[in-house]
């Protein structure tokens, strides 16, 4: 019998708990997705979970963001960038991995309506995936732009959800060449949610705030315990210092970058 720890932080009710790897497929040369049994986890648009397959050598989660999740599963799509990551990469179907979430706020899919567009960098992709879904779902209208450095990866993923489907890379064969920002026309939505590389989000804020166009950044930093205690993802915004991992890591752009 897997144990399963709640902790409630005030009112939250955060779950750690044990699950199993059923399967962990390197999709490009450094990216990963892994799936991993739910254990009737929560998660929602722009959530994250720390992960855990360590003991003694490495004291921190890591955070990563939930790609898809069905009934069963939960999955998780990753670049191995140094030594967490590649402890993950090494995980085999049947393997054990501790989970602490879902995490963070998330996007605010009650206040986003109509016709949206999601526009992801990089390993900013995958949140956008189950977010697009919830928002198709839920009956909006939505744009995907994706942006690559070189391989393409998770295309496949928006497809369905999706009206229109921009690619940009800088390097790779398809799609446009140059970067993602370049074909963004913010005044074609009612609102623009991105993820990725901040000086990407920090150019879709700009060109947001240029046609007044509401704009969700979901921010990144390194992150120790993930649930608000040790403040060590706080970063200044225009409402005073905030937690990445509580109090986002989604933000009203407007809030994170002055004009
Ligand atoms: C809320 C959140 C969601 C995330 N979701 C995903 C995801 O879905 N997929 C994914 O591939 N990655 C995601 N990340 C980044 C991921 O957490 C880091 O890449 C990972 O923790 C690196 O661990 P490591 O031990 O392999 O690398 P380390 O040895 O700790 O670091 C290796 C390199 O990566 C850099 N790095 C480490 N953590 C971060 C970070 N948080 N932001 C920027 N650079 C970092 C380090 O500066 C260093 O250059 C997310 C981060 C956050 C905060
Ligand atoms: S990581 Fe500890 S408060 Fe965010």
């Amino acid at each position: 019998m897997r144990s399963l720890t709640r902790y409630i932080i005030k009112q939250h009710i955060v779950k750690y708990f044990e699950s199993t790897v059923e399967s962990n497929i390197q999709i490009t040369d450094d990216i990963y997705v892994m799936t991993v049994l739910r254990h009737e986890a929560k998660a929602s648009a722009g959530q994250f979970f720390m992960l855990k397959c360590w003991d003694k050598e490495l004291t921190l989660m890591r955070p990563i963001s939930v790609y898809q999740a069905s009934e069963e599963h939960l999955l998780f799509m990753y670049r191995l960038v140094g030594e967490g990551t590649r402890k993950l990469a090494a995980l085999k179907n049947g393997d054990s991995i501790s989970l602490l979430g879902a995490l963070g706020n998330g996007y605010p899919l009650d206040q986003i309506h109509g016709r949206i567009a999601v526009v992801g960098g990089g390993v900013g992709i995958p949140p956008l995936s189950l977010t697009t879904k919830m928002l198709q779902a839920q009956g909006e209208t939505v744009d995907a732009y994706l942006g690559y450095r070189d391989e393409i990866f998770a295309v496949e993923a928006f497809e369905p959800y999706c009206r229109d489907i921009f690619i940009s890379s800088e390097k790779g064969p398809e799609g446009y060449r140059g970067f993602i920002t370049d074909l963004l026309k913010a005044e074609q939505y009612d609102a623009v949610l991105t993820c990725g590389p901040e000086v990407m989000m920090r150019k879709v804020a700009q060109i947001c705030s240029e046609k007044n166009v509401t704009c969700w950044c979901s921010m990144e930093h390194r992150m120790a315990c993930g649930i608000g205690a040790c403040l060590g993802c706080s970063i200044p915004t225009t409402e005073g210092m905030r937690r990445v991992c509580k109090d986002g890591p989604v933000f009203l752009a407007s809030h994170l970058f002055q004009k």
